[in-house]
């Protein structure tokens, strides 16, 4: 069970990077429901909020970096929830984000969500990372990211920030869930077989 979600995830996410194309798609929603998070107040100060709408969440990001970073890893994790309490990681990863802004091809499932973030404000996109507020208004996970298919399930995605001194400056973890109550199962469109 465990290893087909991985694979369909897998799948998805390759059939999404083949096509780009918007096939209109949307069976579910993306839900945040925490996102509890950590940071260190000498660098960064960090306010995360939630709204919740009828059917959709959304986030407002603000980091106000208080001294310019030269370089700074990132770790990031996504993970489902396969049995209750108890989640696979289907990626998890560490990456000098630096480099990765450089050359964001180098990451591509990265790549995909980095750039879907870009279009909700003015976030960080190259190091040194300067002084400054970086933003996102009203994020939302864009679903054509995710397959159709993607089971209703509970995940998490892990992100954590650090100096290359291993000293921590922002570490979160977002809860979310996906919802098909409203949707349709539009898995026909992609048998695989
Ligand atoms: C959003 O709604 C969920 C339930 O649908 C609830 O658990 C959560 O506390 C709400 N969050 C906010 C910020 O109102
Ligand atoms: C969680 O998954 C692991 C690995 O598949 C399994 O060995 C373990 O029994 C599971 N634990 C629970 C509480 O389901
Ligand atoms: C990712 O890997 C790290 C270190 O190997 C581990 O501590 C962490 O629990 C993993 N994250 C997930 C979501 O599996």
């Amino acid at each position: 069970m465990k290893l087909e979600v991985k694979i369909l995830i897998a799948f998805g996410i390759i059939l999404f990077l083949c096509s780009n194309t918007a096939l209109g798609w949307r069976s579910f929603n993306v839900l945040i429901t925490s996102f509890p998070f950590k940071f260190n107040s000498d660098m960064i100060d960090v306010k995360i909020k939630i709204h919740n709408k009828t059917d959709e969440t959304t986030l407002d990001v603000v980091f106000n970096v208080l001294e310019d970073i030269n370089d700074i890893h990132l770790k990031y994790a996504i993970a489902l929830e396969a049995s209750e309490g108890n989640y696979t990681a289907l990626l998890n990863r560490s990456v000098n984000m630096c480099n990765f802004l450089k050359q964001r091809s180098m990451e591509p499932v990265l790549r995909v969500i980095y750039e879907n973030i870009l279009k909700s404000g003015n976030f960080i996109k190259t190091c040194p990372i300067k002084r400054g507020i970086y933003s996102l208004h009203e994020y939302h996970a864009d679903e054509e990211i995710l397959p159709s298919y993607v089971p209703e399930t509970n995940f998490i995605v892990d992100i954590k920030m650090d100096l290359p001194n291993g000293k921590m400056v922002f570490q979160g973890r977002l809860n979310g869930k996906i919802d098909k109550s409203k949707g349709f199962n539009n898995l026909k469109m992609f048998s695989l077989g």
